[in-house]
């Protein structure tokens, strides 16, 4: 099994931006820690801080992989480009997040990408990655 992890912006800063909200493990740690623990599935990373990068990576492997987990960050609330690349592709992407959402900022309780998605895991850390695996892995 082909799943792609995509983090957008300000995500290649886990482990050192806003330790109270996202924590203190960087994602290249989580990273080994998830590969570990599923050693049958072929597990892809990509992050970018620019939103047609992701839509680049949406695009490329949205045909052929079996499952996206998708943090798309702040543009998850903002990209209508991002909704329309999920819209357009395959492969399912779930949409996580890792702090809670809805307890934060009324501005970070709309998703412009949730109702093109499988759907939405927020608020359980980093484990909310690890959820969305469990999906793709027992559906
Ligand atoms: C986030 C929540 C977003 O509102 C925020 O802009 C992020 C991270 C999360 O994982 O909790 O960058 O997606």
């Amino acid at each position: 099994m082909n799943i792609q992890i995509i983090n957008g912006p300000n995500l290649n800063l886990l482990g050192v931006r806003e330790k109270s909200i996202y924590g203190n493990t960087s994602f290249d740690t989580f990273l080994e820690e998830l590969r570990k623990r599923y050693p049958a599935i072929t597990l892809s990373y990509y992050q970018s801080n620019v939103e047609g990068e992701i839509i680049n990576k949406l695009h490329e492997i949205g045909f052929s992989y079996d499952g996206i987990v998708m943090n798309a960050g702040a543009y998850t609330h903002t990209s209508i480009a991002i909704a329309d690349a999920i819209a357009a592709i395959n492969t399912p992407v779930i949409e996580v997040h890792i702090s809670n959402v809805h307890k934060r900022e009324e501005f970070r309780h709309k998703s412009m990408l949730a109702a093109n998605c499988k759907g939405v895991i927020a608020g359980f850390g980093m484990d909310s990655y690890r959820l969305a695996i469990e999906n793709f892995l027992t559906a």
